[in-house]
């Protein structure tokens, strides 16, 4: 008999964990290693942030520690609605968003909280690997469109018109991981006007809503005639920084707050206060658009150094510009094919050889094989090319260039 349950002992491991623990396996033995796997900010957190932070914990250490009403704290709530009028130029009250443990939780609970086991889902594909592990722990059926590159990873919007129509939800990112691309407009109005006839949810995941390069964000409120339909997902790891303070949020249309709220208080009472009082300084007192102006331009040139030196070391490969969030996502089969090996054996040989430590993109979805998800923003620009070198390296060694 099995120990555990079996909603547990059927979801499927994610390889993403073995490429993870192999980056630091090949560490621990003192090899140098050129970790392009992690979806972390490259930078640390605002300094002035944190100082300002720490001096008003001292001040009044019980207050920033307590526990709080589960939506969240009111003045980051208050904060937050006032930074989405400034950015987006959209109105969404404080009593509309409920503060989550990462965004991560927050599309889980929003999952829990829209569909039922055995609602059909629409996921763009590939996709954020979490949405995979989900679906699989929600018990959803799954219906997909193809991201693919010939469309810069925009799905067809006769597909998104068929199958939308037949699901209860869609669940997408922009800008996307791994992709990095936004989500045009045709395809975005596309998915608003079917929605919002058939009554279907559209679930907007915004991780990645300030890490824009070229171009715009699309804020879908713009383009849907209600919030009725759109639970949009928002996370505070990007932005501020912050991934390991585990901060994220929902908002959606007032009827379904409090449902949302109940599965938060389920899942662990309220998000982290500290966090949040971080969050709430972070946007009352500027230092998130001080910070953003800062880390976005070394984003944009490691951006620039990681594409521009991608596209000359390894020349078959397929690639985009990416114009957001913080990943080349490189179409590498033409050099697998010659190989006649799997995305993952060879991110896997490639890191016991080289060190150089890559995401196969299969684990994004079906069509994601044979890409790679490499990070550009966590390394200098010097390692972000020494590493590629050493990629080229192995393709020659294995006579493929
Ligand atoms: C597309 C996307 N959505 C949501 C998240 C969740 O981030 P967090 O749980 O750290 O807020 C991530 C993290 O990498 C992501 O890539």
């Amino acid at each position: 008999m099995n120990k555990v349950s079996k909603r547990v002992s059927s979801i499927p491991l994610n390889p993403h964990r073995v490429l993870i623990a192999k980056a630091h396996e090949l560490w621990r033995r003192g090899i140098k290693v050129y970790d392009y796997t992690a979806g972390q900010p490259g930078l640390p957190p605002s300094r002035s942030a944190l100082e300002f932070f720490t001096e008003m914990v001292k001040k009044d250490p019980f207050n920033h520690f307590r526990y709080i009403p589960t939506q969240g704290l009111l003045e980051l709530r208050e904060a937050l609605s006032e930074d989405l009028k400034k950015y987006g130029g959209i109105d969404i009250s404080s009593d509309q968003i409920v503060i989550t443990t990462g965004g991560a939780e927050a599309l889980l609970i929003a999952t829990l909280t829209l569909l039922d086991e055995g609602d059909t889902i629409l996921l763009l594909d590939p996709c954020y690997s979490v949405y995979w592990d989900h679906v699989a722990f929600t018990k959803l059926r799954v219906e997909t469109c193809t991201q693919s590159f010939n469309r810069e990873f925009n799905p067809d919007p006769e597909c998104i018109k068929e199958k939308l129509s037949r699901s209860k939800a869609i669940l997408f990112a922009s800008p996307d991981n791994p992709t990095s691309r936004i989500i045009n407009l045709e395809v975005a109005k596309t998915i608003i006007d079917v929605a919002y006839d058939k009554r279907v949810w559209v679930i907007y995941d915004v991780a990645y809503k300030h890490m824009v390069y070229d171009g715009e964000h699309v804020w879908l409120e713009k383009y849907a005639p209600s919030l009725d339909y759109l639970v949009v997902v928002g996370s505070f790891s990007k932005d501020l920084a912050i991934p390991g303070g585990r901060l994220g949020y929902i908002y959606g249309p007032r009827d379904i707050i409090e449902d949302l709220v109940k599965l938060k208080a389920i899942f662990g009472i309220v998000a982290p206060v500290p966090m949040q009082w971080l969050a709430y300084y972070y946007l009352r007192e500027g230092f998130k658009e001080e910070y953003l102006r800062e880390v976005l331009l070394v984003y944009k040139k490691r951006r620039d150094v990681a594409y521009e030196a991608f596209k000359k070391l390894i020349p078959e490969a397929r690639l985009y510009k990416p114009k957001a969030s913080m990943y080349l996502f490189p179409d590498m089969n033409s050099y697998l094919e010659k190989l006649r090996l799997s995305d993952l054996d060879f991110t896997l040989k490639l890191a016991e050889s080289k060190g150089v430590v890559m995401l196969p993109g299969s684990i994004f979805g079906n069509a994601g094989k044979g890409y790679l998800r490499i990070t550009f923003v966590t390394m200098s620009e010097e390692d972000l090319i020494n590493g590629f070198k050493l990629l080229r390296e192995f393709l020659e060694e294995n006579k493929v260039l």
